[in-house]
């Protein structure tokens, strides 16, 4: 069965706005998310245009703020730490991938961790592998709920993650080690990597090679999570076969309508918890307003 990533985005935004509705009333004013892009790569416009409709739709204020690609590190630098010091503004997001004169790691330096709703700041990674309360990132916290969607009980699985980024892998195989699978994460430099997609129960392949993996590669009945998105004509191609996957799978997400619309839904959903918890310290401190 196809998961409908989409469908199950736009009900838990369907809450969010719910949820929204009541912070407005509480508080007398909504969330503020700022999304900064920096440059005119095209695949980035698109998914922060898509994250400022999602914001709209929420109820939540979304600013955007474009930088040519030629900016400097220390103007951009200057942006976000003006972004970060301004009250009104509860998160921020600095579109990746960034130019090559820009140091990704100075910009999320200057987020404030209570800001950061990719969940990319170090105190935030480190704080989700020491099992600290946090926020998590998007996507992999999308992922989890894809799967818990289906049904599929996660503890006592075998997982298996293709891919070890910072963003998408080694976080969604702390969580799904936090929710008791047995996880192994594999990647460009694992041999035979057939044999152990095919011990996986549950399936999450992130690596950016379009049709890595096929049917053959896949257990029957598990659930295959597919977070790939490469451009091929007109055409979206995951990192998964969905054809050949799909008949294998119990469960498997498309490309497009799977995994990209939740990491949206919870950027929502982090930028409200960011809010929420900016209020109540506030409020326990008010002095800081
Ligand atoms: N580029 C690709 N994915 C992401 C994401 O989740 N957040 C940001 N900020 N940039 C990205």
């Amino acid at each position: 069965m196809t998961i409908d990533g989409k469908a199950l985005a736009q009900s838990i935004k369907e809450d969010l706005r719910e949820r929204v509705e009541s912070l407005r009333l509480r508080y007398g004013r909504v969330p503020c998310l700022a999304v900064v892009i920096v440059g005119d790569n095209p695949a980035s416009h698109l998914y922060v245009r898509s994250k400022i409709d999602a914001a709209s739709f929420v109820g939540i204020d979304g600013m955007e703020i474009e930088l040519p690609k030629d900016v400097s590190e220390e103007e951009l630098l200057r942006t976000v730490s003006k972004l970060d010091s301004d009250p009104a503004i509860d998160g921020i997001l600095v579109q990746l991938p960034l130019p090559r004169q820009i140091d990704p790691d100075k910009v999320l330096d200057v987020i404030s961790p209570t800001k950061d709703v990719d969940g990319f700041h170090p105190r935030n990674v480190a704080y989700l592998h020491l099992g600290r309360p946090c926020t998590f990132p998007c996507t992999p916290k999308g992922i989890i709920r894809l799967i818990d969607s289906t049904g599929t009980r996660i503890d006592g699985k075998r997982a298996v993650v293709v891919g070890r980024s910072n963003i998408v892998g080694e976080p969604v195989a702390k969580l799904l080690q936090d929710r008791n699978a047995t996880v192994t994460v594999a990647h460009s430099h694992t041999p035979d990597l057939a044999a152990i997609t095919r011990e996986a129960d549950i399936l999450v392949v992130a690596t950016g090679h379009a049709s890595l993996i096929d049917g053959s590669m896949i257990k029957p009945g598990a659930v295959v999570i597919d977070v790939g998105i490469t451009r091929d004509g007109a055409k979206l191609r995951g990192d998964v076969d969905f054809e050949s996957a799909s008949k294998v799978a119990s469960f498997i997400t498309p490309v497009p309508g799977g995994v990209g619309p939740m990491t949206v839904a919870m950027l929502m959903e982090n930028t409200i918890e960011c809010f929420e918890q900016r209020m109540a310290s506030l409020l326990s401190a008010p002095s800081e307003l």
